[in-house]
Parts: C-alpha cells; sequence; structure tokens
C-alpha cells in the first residue's frame, strides 16, 4: 500500500520535473515587453471579479470612460467587460479561470481586474495564479511611497514561479504527510532580474536589494541570488545588495535605514507577503496598486483580496476603490498614457490628502465606494 503510495508520488514528481523543464525551454526563446506607443488600437478588458470586486471596478471603468473618452470614440481604444471570472462559475466549472472566459482574456491586450476569491484547500487554483501562468506575467510591479518619510519603494517580484507554480501539485500521503514543490528556473530568474535593473537604470535609482532565504532555500533562492547578481553585472552603476527576507521585513518597519531602499528583486512568495507589508506602511493594502506584466499582456489589479467578510457584513458599498484606481494609474501609464495616468494621480491626490471631502473608512461611518468615485469624477 504505502510503496504504492511512494511510487505514484515519485511518477507525479518526474512529470512536474519535465513539465517544468520544457517550460524553462519555452522562456529562454524570449522575453519582452511590449510598447504601446505607436499601437492602431488597445483593447482593455474589464473585469469585475467577486465579492467587494465589481464595486470597486465600477468606479474604476467610469474614470477609464471619461479619461480616454476621445480614444474610445475614435476606435484607438476599446473597453471590453469580461464576465464570469466569479467564484460560482469556477466552481461550477472546476476551472480556475472557465476556458471561455480565458479566451474572452487573451483576445485583451491590458485587462484591469477586480479581486477573485479563492478557497482555502480543495484543489482549485487561484485565478489570479492561473491568469498569470496562462498569460505569462512574469513581473509583479507594485509601487509603495510615502514621501514624507522619505519612502519610494517599487517591488519586482518574480509573479510565475516558486511556491506559487506547484502549490496545487503537491502530494500528500494522508494521515502521515504532504509535500509541496518550490521551482525556481534560470530564465525565468533572469527576465524578472531584468526587469527590475532596466527599471532600475531607465528611473536612476542606484539601490537594488535582492531579498532571498538563499542561507535556507539553497538550491532555489540560491540559484535566484546568484542569477540576479550575473544580471548586476551588467549594470555597473546600480549598487546591487543580498538580503534575507526575515530581516527585510524588520527593515521595513525600521524608519533609520528604510528609507535608503528603492528598488527590491524577490521570488514570489516573499514578494507576496513583504508588499503587502509595504503596502501596511503605505496606509493600507487597499491604497498599493499591482501590476502584471508580461510579454504581450499585462494585468492590473488591486493588491488586496475580495474581502468576503465584507460582504457579509453588508459593507461592501463602503470598500475603498483606491488600491483599483492606482492599478487604473499604472494601466495608464503601461499604455503609453502617462498625462492621463498624471491626471488621475493628481485627482487622487486631492481627494484622499489635501482636500478629502468625501472620506471611505471602509465601513458605514464612511463614504461609500459610489460616493467616492462621483467626488473623483469631479476633480478629474
Ligand atoms: C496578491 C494576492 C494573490 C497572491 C492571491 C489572491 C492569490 O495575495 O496578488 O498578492 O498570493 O499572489
Ligand atoms: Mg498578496
Amino acid at each position: 500500500m504505502m510503496e504504492e503510495k511512494i511510487a505514484a508520488a515519485a511518477a507525479q514528481f518526474e512529470t512536474l520535473l519535465r513539465q517544468q523543464l520544457a517550460r524553462q525551454e519555452r522562456m529562454e526563446k524570449g522575453a519582452f515587453t511590449r510598447d504601446f506607443a505607436g499601437a492602431e488600437k488597445i483593447v482593455i478588458g474589464v473585469i469585475g471579479g467577486d465579492g467587494i470586486g465589481p464595486i470597486i471596478v465600477k468606479e474604476a471603468r467610469r474614470v477609464l470612460e471619461k479619461l480616454l473618452a476621445d480614444e474610445i470614440g475614435s476606435g484607438r481604444v476599446a473597453l471590453k467587460d469580461i464576465e464570469g471570472l466569479t467564484l460560482e462559475n469556477r466552481l461550477a466549472t472546476g476551472e480556475a479561470v472557465p476556458a471561455e472566459v480565458l479566451a474572452a482574456i487573451k483576445d485583451c491586450d491590458v485587462l484591469l481586474k477586480g479581486p477573485t476569491t479563492t478557497p482555502k484547500g480543495g484543489t482549485l487554483e487561484s485565478a489570479n495564479v492561473t491568469l498569470r501562468r496562462e498569460l505569462d506575467l512574469y513581473a509583479n510591479v507594485r509601487p509603495v511611497t510615502v514621501p514624507e518619510e522619505g519612502i519610494d519603494w517599487i517591488f519586482f517580484r518574480e509573479n510565475t514561479e516558486g511556491e506559487y507554480a506547484l502549490g496545487s501539485r503537491g502530494i500528500e500521503i494522508p494521515g502521515k504527510l504532504s509535500m509541496d514543490f518550490k521551482v525556481t528556473t534560470d530564465a525565468g530568474t533572469r527576465r524578472i532580474a531584468r526587469a527590475a535593473f532596466d527599471y532600475a537604470r531607465v528611473n536612476g535609482k542606484t539601490e537594488l536589494a535582492i531579498v532571498t532565504k538563499a542561507n535556507i532555500m539553497k538550491k532555489t533562492d540560491g540559484m535566484f541570488s546568484r542569477i540576479a547578481h550575473e544580471v548586476a553585472a551588467e549594470y555597473p552603476e546600480i549598487h546591487a545588495e543580498d538580503w534575507y527576507i526575515d530581516i527585510m521585513a524588520a527593515n521595513l518597519v525600521n524608519p533609520d535605514i528604510r528609507g535608503r531602499f528603492q528598488v527590491f528583486l524577490l521570488p514570489n512568495l516573499y514578494g507576496d507577503i513583504i508588499t503587502d507589508e509595504a503596502a501596511q506602511i503605505q496606509g493600507g493594502v487597499g491604497t498599493a496598486g499591482s501590476a502584471n506584466i508580461g510579454g504581450s499582456c499585462a494585468m492590473f489589479e488591486a493588491i488586496h483580496g475580495s474581502a468576503p467578510r465584507k460582504i457579509e457584513r453588508g459593507e461592501g458599498d463602503y470598500a475603498n476603490p483606491a488600491s483599483i484606481l492606482k492599478a487604473t494609474e499604472m494601466l495608464l501609464r503601461h499604455i503609453a498614457m502617462p498625462d492621463k495616468a498624471d491626471r488621475l494621480a493628481q485627482a487622487m491626490k486631492l481627494c484622499t490628502e489635501t482636500e478629502r471631502r468625501v472620506v471611505i473608512t471602509g465601513h458605514r461611518d464612511g463614504a461609500t465606494c459610489r460616493a467616492f468615485g462621483d467626488y473623483l469624477m469631479e476633480k478629474l
């Protein structure tokens, strides 16, 4: 009995290994990012998601309609609503991203996506993880700024590998043990490292922190750090330094040193965890935007989840759209419309910092998401 289980597990491991080797080979063939400056037509897919998703995405969509009115009018930009990426639908079809929805998504150039619920346990994969993999959105880029404290960080989180790639493909011997797998590839690391160093170069940043736990995860994180340094050698003007994730988590809350960090390069899971910490320092996970960038497509989303507890309490309408609006700003920059992105950023600053006539608290004592949206539209 046990021997059979061991043999089945070993066979599963062999399959995973072969699949990951094939993926690494595909990646070697090229990672590029698309330049939208001269694009004739840009299709923006708008995905509501679950929980508070549709509520916050509605406001972001209004912003896009307003800022892109001319382009939509001339047909250069199209907003395409993508329905069906809901938990009910995903559970009903047993697919993390139902095939029809995925096909509609693949027809878009960029996506604005609300949060989607991931059930704990079971085998249904997170829709985010599936989309990141299916669209090969390898760079998760998350900026965090607190100007009055001298904080101007940008995180380049590897978005397709690590624990996430195989997190729903683990092995279990019931009553005995469970084992998950983590994978780091050469090509996968090189492309995210290059994205981070290129960003630093273009934006005049001189400090880049490579964050791993290579003292413990010797193979995977060891490789990540080694390749990051190989890439660093091509960028002599940038000072690249290794940090372990635990001490980096402490550094981010240390006011004496955190201001010196600029660009962070990290494997997937550490990037997930530390960007929530960083967002909290900025004012809450509801305030940070997130870009998932790949060679041909890019997806922009809120950094937070679908807030099922807020929906249960009947407070969904009071959700804060700040994070999805930050993502909208990043989307506009990505499609080479920096002026429109700046207009949104300035209006947001006015609405959330300087004037603050309509204040969101996330609860009944604050303004509704819609009321904040109206206020923002007025200031745009
Ligand atoms: C994020 C989220 C996702 C992740 C979840 C929703 C799968 O926490 O984008 O940081 O873990 O990557
Ligand atoms: Mg996260």
